[in-house]
């Protein structure tokens, strides 16, 4: 079984990528060693930020993520800032922002950027996308961040009312990975 590296300290996101992985034999072993999370305009500038940055610390292959959702009513707000807003406003302070807007215009995407770099290469990115609605409450208990108020598009339920099977077949996280997987495939 082949071993691949994340570097993260995100448990969810650690959980769906090795959901995904595991059926093709690659076996993906958490690396929490930190980086410093760029105030960039992009989330592909923060997971190439990460990379550098990581790098200077482990001299073998490895991936990274970005994540982000982006609110349309709020003109693509939180974006990149989605991780400190979910500890500073939290998820009540998003659903108050959006209070009144009816569910035809509570449109969000939310988007992922991993990177897969191997010493000295050029990192290649992975981007997955998924629309879908901010709900007008919380709902379910799985997943992670804002998976309680995110309705993807085809579904009725949030992300946090579906196992990560499930998950990854709708989710940005499940795009970009299955991409990151195409591409080793074709190693
Ligand atoms: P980061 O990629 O760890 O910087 O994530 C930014 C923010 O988005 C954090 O608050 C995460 O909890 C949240 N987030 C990232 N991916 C997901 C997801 O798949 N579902 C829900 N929240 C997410």
């Amino acid at each position: 079984m082949k071993t691949l590296y994340f570097i993260t300290s995100n448990k969810g996101k650690l959980t769906e990528a090795q959901e995904r992985f595991a059926s093709v034999g690659i076996d993906v072993v958490q690396k929490d060693i930190g980086y410093p999370e760029l105030q960039a305009a992009t989330l592909e500038e923060v997971a190439q930020f990460g990379v550098d940055h990581v790098r200077q610390q482990v001299n073998h292959p490895f991936i990274l993520e970005d994540a982000g959702i982006f609110i349309d009513a709020l003109h693509g707000f939180p974006g990149v800032y989605s991780s400190y807003v979910y500890h500073t406003l939290g998820l009540q302070g998003i659903l108050r922002l959006l209070q009144g807007v009816p569910t035809a215009k509570r449109g969000a995407t939310f988007r992922s950027v991993f990177a897969y770099t191997e010493p000295h290469a050029q990192p290649r990115l992975f981007i997955g996308e998924c629309q879908g609605t901010v709900s007008l409450g919380e709902q379910g208990t799985q997943g992670f961040g804002y998976d309680p108020v995110f309705i993807p598009q085809g579904d009725t339920r949030t992300f946090a009312q579906m196992g990560t099977k499930e998950k990854n077949q709708f989710s940005h996280r499940g795009r970009s990975l299955e991409k990151l997987l195409d591409f080793f495939k074709k190693q």
